[in-house]
């Protein structure tokens, strides 16, 4: 915050950085509003961890994993998909999130692959069992990614089962907008954020109906958050923050008044 104050765009940077960013919101082309592309994703630098795999060639055991994103490959993820350590899941904050990652120092390495780049659609619990650096990869402190035996067979020869890699996350590319799967009732609304872009992470979410003002949701498990109210027969708009980046974006009125719990709405805006 503070030699943000000091540089080139300071005007920008010091008011994206705390409580102003309301005030600088620009209207998208597409009918929702975002924050500019100079508050966008930035990679992070290459640092070193361990990589494992999970489930077989199918990746059908990505389905139902710890962000609620249901079935990966109807929702758009396909194989390319890690478990994150509880260190970076963050108690589902880390869902969404993409890296590259790179197998490095070890033979089973796949020569000529530079990386392959996968969505953070699970966890990987710790098991306190298991010694940290023989089986208990994935506890705390450690960074560790758990990958779908898809992901992992493009850049190892799986009976390696565990490599050294160098990751950094990396911007998310989506296309079209966030979708939003609904669960709940006339009462409750329980919603899952998929198909993020940007930082692909969400911090805070609010929901308004045609009827009411914004509504602040609170973090139910993974990408899920929820409203106690009453907003069935309206049309649904969603404010949403990035967790990493802190861009704010609306999406109005994402669903339409006779929405229904099972049905996933899919906004015209995304982050970048
Ligand atoms: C944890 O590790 C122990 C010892 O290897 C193993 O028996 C157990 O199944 C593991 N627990 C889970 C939940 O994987």
């Amino acid at each position: 915050m503070a030699n943000c104050c000091l540089h080139g765009s300071w005007i920008l940077s010091c008011l994206l950085s705390g409580m102003w960013s309301f005030a600088i919101l620009a209207r998208s082309s597409a009918g929702g509003y975002y924050a500019p592309a100079s508050a966008g994703f930035k990679p992070t630098t290459w640092a070193l961890a361990h990589a494992t795999f999970y489930g077989d060639e199918s990746a059908s055991s990505t389905t139902g994993g710890a962000c609620g994103y249901g079935n990966v490959f109807s929702n758009g993820y396909g194989t390319s998909t890690v478990a994150l350590s509880s260190t970076m899941f963050k108690d589902g904050y880390g869902c969404g999130t993409c890296y590259q990652i790179k197998c490095v120092q070890s033979n089973a390495c796949i020569k000529g692959v530079p990386f392959t780049t996968v969505t953070a659609t699970n966890l990987c619990p710790p098991n306190y069992s298991q010694d940290s650096n023989n089986g208990g990869w994935c506890n705390p402190p450690r960074v560790h990614f758990d990958m779908s035996k898809p992901a992992f067979m493009k850049i190892a020869q799986w009976k390696a089962g565990i490599i050294p890699v160098m990751y950094r996350r990396v911007l998310c590319v989506r296309t079209g907008g966030i979708r939003f799967q609904f669960q709940g009732n006339g009462y409750w609304l329980l919603v899952y954020v998929m198909n993020v872009g940007g930082g692909g992470d969400i911090a805070t979410m609010w929901v308004k109906g045609t009827k009411t003002g914004w509504m602040s949701m609170s973090h139910n498990w993974g990408a899920s958050y929820q409203a106690f109210a009453s907003l069935g027969g309206q049309a649904l708009s969603f404010k949403l923050t990035s967790y990493t980046t802190r861009q704010i974006i609306v999406a109005y009125n994402v669903a339409p008044s006779n929405w229904r719990a099972g049905m996933t709405y899919q906004a015209n805006v995304n982050f970048k």
